[in-house]
């Protein structure tokens, strides 16, 4: 009886040769179905390149639209070892102990080497802001980036004593701002960004502060350039397309008086009126904090 009714069997409801229905589905059914989705698919890819090419239309060809990430800058220190925590930790007496050391800064100061600036960059107006702006649609590019030579680093500059002072016990250490395009680090009345480092001692409070104790073992230090600075004229940075040759300023300090066998932990941070004193919280933002820690037999 069932079979009779007009139900479809199994196999049927597969292939109906009756009906010409194939999933319950006749040939033209099918083809409009499938012509749909094609039409659908088209649509939408189309519809995606249009916004697409509409989003790229706004932003401009030289500039990042989003750098939020960035507005604190970093300040970063070379040479760079240890992890997670930066630590430079070696034995005065073992030149195996420092020489990677040596090697990296070496290698990180290469690209400031005098002649290696002169060919690429400016010979720029120190003390003062270096604006290049495009006049109206005139692109002013690409744009020109000032020299940084090493010879400024003096003592710690790897010309005058190769082993960076590594060798005596007067370690020098190297530290950059990381590029923010844009940044007037001096604020509107340009005053230079400088670096100061003092011994950070963990402990009771947030605002923790340096016994005397501390800053004898950490000693005398002395800044390159004088006073720690970074020259006003190494900004605004314009961004990596348009400023291809841009060397990041840099300020080393040595230490000149360390006690040794002792873990010394030091923070260098830069004061800078141009940004946001808010900022200056950021746990990462604007101050570098390693251990130091060089080891003598003597
Ligand atoms: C930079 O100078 C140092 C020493 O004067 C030299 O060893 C190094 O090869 C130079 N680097 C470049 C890129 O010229
Ligand atoms: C960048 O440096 C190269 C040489 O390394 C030089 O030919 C070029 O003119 C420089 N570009 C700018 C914009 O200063
Ligand atoms: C170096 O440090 C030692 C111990 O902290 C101190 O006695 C000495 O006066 C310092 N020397 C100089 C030149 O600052
Ligand atoms: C370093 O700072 C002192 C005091 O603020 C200032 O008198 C001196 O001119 C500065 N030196 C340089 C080279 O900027």
């Amino acid at each position: 009886m069932a079979k009779d009714d007009g139900k479809v069997t199994w196999k049927e409801s597969i292939w109906n040769p009756r009906t010409g229905e194939f999933i319950g589905r006749t040939a033209s059914s099918w083809g409009l179905i499938i012509l749909f989705y094609v039409a659908f698919y088209i649509f939408l890819a189309a519809f995606f390149c249009l916004t697409m090419y509409a989003l790229l239309m706004t932003l401009e060809d030289n500039r990042p639209k989003h750098q939020d990430r960035l507005v604190v800058p970093g300040l970063m220190m070379r040479p760079r070892s240890g992890n997670p925590f930066l630590e430079i930790d070696y034995m005065m007496e073992e030149t195996e102990s420092w020489d990677m050391y040596v090697q990296a800064l070496d290698e990180f100061l290469s690209p400031y080497n005098d002649s290696e600036q002169a060919k690429k960059n400016y010979e720029c107006v120190s003390d003062k802001y270096f604006f290049q702006s495009d006049s109206g649609s005139v692109k002013n590019y690409p744009k020109r980036s000032c020299q940084f030579h090493r010879s400024i680093l003096g003592e710690c500059s790897g010309l005058t004593d190769r082993t960076y002072g590594y060798g005596d016990g007067q370690p020098c250490i190297i530290v950059k701002l990381n590029r923010v395009i844009g940044m007037l680090p001096g604020g509107k009345d340009g005053e230079p960004p400088f670096v100061t480092c003092a011994p950070k001692i963990y402990g009771v409070s947030e605002d923790d502060t340096e016994t005397t104790e501390d800053t004898d073992k950490m000693g005398q230090v002395m800044y390159f350039p004088p006073n720690g600075t970074f020259n006003l004229m190494y900004y605004p940075y314009y961004g990596k397309k348009e400023q291809v040759n841009y060397s990041q300023p840099l300020v080393a300090i040595k230490f000149l008086n360390l006690t040794t066998n002792t873990d010394i932990n030091v923070e260098c941070k830069v004061t800078a009126p141009g940004i946001n004193a808010v900022n200056v919280k950021d746990k990462f933002g604007l101050k570098v904090v390693f251990r130091l820690r060089v080891n003598s037999r003597n």
